[in-house]
C-alpha cells in the first residue's frame, strides 16, 4: 500500500483561501482581454456569455475571437437570435465547426423567448434545463453571468486541477475527484472571474505539454510541478479508435450549371446542414454500381471522379467516393422531390456547407 494521501484527503488539505487569491491576483494581472468578457469588475451580458462558451467549446480562442463579433452583429439579442430562421444561425456558424452547438443555441434562445420571458435564467439549475445546455455551459454561464459559486470543468480547468492534486489516473476516470476539488474552490466572491481564472491558466500556464510552472500562481501547492515532470500529468486515457465507414456520394449538375443538394435530418450527425445525395455509411465499400443503383438521385450517366475524400469526425474515419454526372437539358424538375436543392456555385457561400461537403466539391473541380 501506498502511504501516499487519497485524493480526497488531498483535497481537504488545500489551502483554499490562499489559492482562490493568489489565483485571482494572477488573473488580474494576465487575463485577455477577449471581445465576449466584460471590462474588469464590470456586470457580463449573459447572452454574449451564452454564445461565447458555445463558440468556444470545441473551438479555439484564437478562431472565436474573429468569429464572435460578426455573430453578435448579426444576432445581437437572444431575441433576435430566436426570430431568425436555424438555416441563418448555421450559415453564421460557418467556421467554427460542430454546427450542433449552433442548433442547441437557437433552440435554447426560442425556449427562453417562450419560457422566461426572454430573460436567460442564470443559476446552473435553470440553465440546465433549457434545451441544449449541457453541464458545463450551464456551470459557466451561471458563474461568469450569475455569480454563482461554481467552477466549471472543461478540458483546461481539469488538468490545472490534476496537476494540483497530482491525480494518477486519467481525467476522464477521476471526475469525482475533480468535481470536488473544483467545488472546494468556487466561492461567491468574484465566481465568475475565478471560473475565468482557472480556465486561463489552463490555456496560458498550465499547457498540456510545456506547462510554464515559473509563472504559475499555484506552483508552491501543486503536486505535479513538485514530480519535477508536471507535463505527465494527468495521464493519457487510452486513445479509442475511430471506426472507419465508406460512402459514395453523388454530384449531379443542370445544364445550368446548379448542383443538386439535400438537407441532413435535424437529429443526429451533421444535423440540418445541406449536403450532396450520398448512400448510407458503411462499414465495408460498396460497389460503386450497387451505390449507384441504390442511392443514385436520378438515372444519369455517373462517372467516378478518381480518388476518394477523407474526413475525420471525433468517431468516424470516413472515405468517400465521388460519382458526378450531368443532366441532359430535357430533364423535367417535376421529377425531382421537393425538399431538394438546386444550388450554383456562386450561391454556395450561402449555404451552411459542412467541410465534408466542401471536400467532396473541391475534389470535383468546384471553387467558389
Ligand atoms: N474557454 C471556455 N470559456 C472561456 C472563457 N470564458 N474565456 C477563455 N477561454 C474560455
Amino acid at each position: 500500500m501506498s502511504d501516499a494521501p487519497s485524493p480526497a484527503a488531498r483535497i481537504r488539505a488545500l489551502p483554499v483561501p490562499r489559492l482562490r487569491a493568489d489565483l485571482l491576483a494572477w488573473y488580474d494581472r494576465a487575463r485577455r482581454d477577449l471581445p465576449w468578457r466584460a471590462a474588469p469588475g464590470a456586470p457580463a451580458d449573459p447572452y454574449a456569455v451564452l454564445v461565447s462558451e458555445l463558440m468556444l467549446q470545441q473551438t479555439t480562442v484564437a478562431t472565436v475571437r474573429g468569429r464572435f463579433a460578426p455573430f453578435l452583429d448579426r444576432f445581437p439579442t437572444l431575441a433576435a437570435l430566436a426570430a431568425a430562421p436555424l438555416e441563418e444561425v448555421l450559415h453564421a456558424w460557418q467556421g467554427l465547426g460542430y454546427y450542433r452547438r449552433a442548433r442547441a443555441l437557437h433552440a435554447c434562445a426560442l425556449a427562453v423567448m417562450a419560457e422566461h420571458g426572454g430573460r436567460l435564467p442564470l443559476t446552473t439549475a435553470g440553465l440546465a434545463a433549457l434545451p441544449g445546455i449541457g453541464p458545463y455551459t450551464a456551470a459557466a454561464v451561471a458563474a461568469i453571468a450569475g455569480g454563482e459559486a461554481v467552477v466549471p470543468l472543461d478540458a483546461n480547468v481539469e488538468r490545472v486541477l490534476a496537476r494540483l492534486l497530482g491525480l494518477e489516473r486519467p481525467a476522464a476516470s477521476a471526475r469525482p475527484e475533480l468535481r470536488a476539488a473544483a467545488q472546494a474552490l468556487a466561492a461567491p466572491a468574484r465566481a465568475g472571474d475565478l471560473a475565468q481564472a482557472l480556465m486561463e491558466l489552463g490555456a496560458l500556464v498550465c499547457t498540456p505539454r510545456r506547462p510554464g510552472c515559473l509563472a504559475c500562481p499555484w506552483r508552491a501547492d501543486c503536486r505535479a510541478a513538485a514530480s519535477g515532470a508536471p507535463e505527465r500529468f494527468p495521464p493519457k486515457a487510452e486513445l479509442r479508435a475511430r471506426r472507419t465507414c465508406h460512402a459514395t456520394a453523388f454530384l449531379l449538375r443542370r445544364p445550368d450549371g446548379a448542383c443538386l443538394f439535400r438537407r441532413r435530418p435535424l437529429t443526429g450527425l451533421l444535423g440540418g446542414m445541406i449536403e450532396l445525395p450520398t448512400t448510407d455509411w458503411l462499414a465495408e465499400p460498396d460497389e460503386l454500381a450497387a451505390a449507384e443503383r441504390l442511392a443514385a438521385p436520378a438515372e444519369a450517366a455517373w462517372q467516378a471522379v478518381p480518388g476518394r475524400v477523407r474526413h475525420l469526425f471525433t468517431h468516424i474515419d470516413l472515405g468517400i467516393r465521388l460519382l458526378r454526372a450531368e443532366l441532359p437539358a430535357a430533364t423535367a424538375p417535376s421529377a425531382m422531390a421537393d425538399e431538394r436543392l438546386w444550388v450554383p456555385p456562386e450561391r454556395f457561400a450561402e449555404l451552411a456547407l459542412p467541410t465534408l461537403t466542401r471536400k467532396l466539391l473541391r475534389h470535383a473541380g468546384l471553387r467558389w
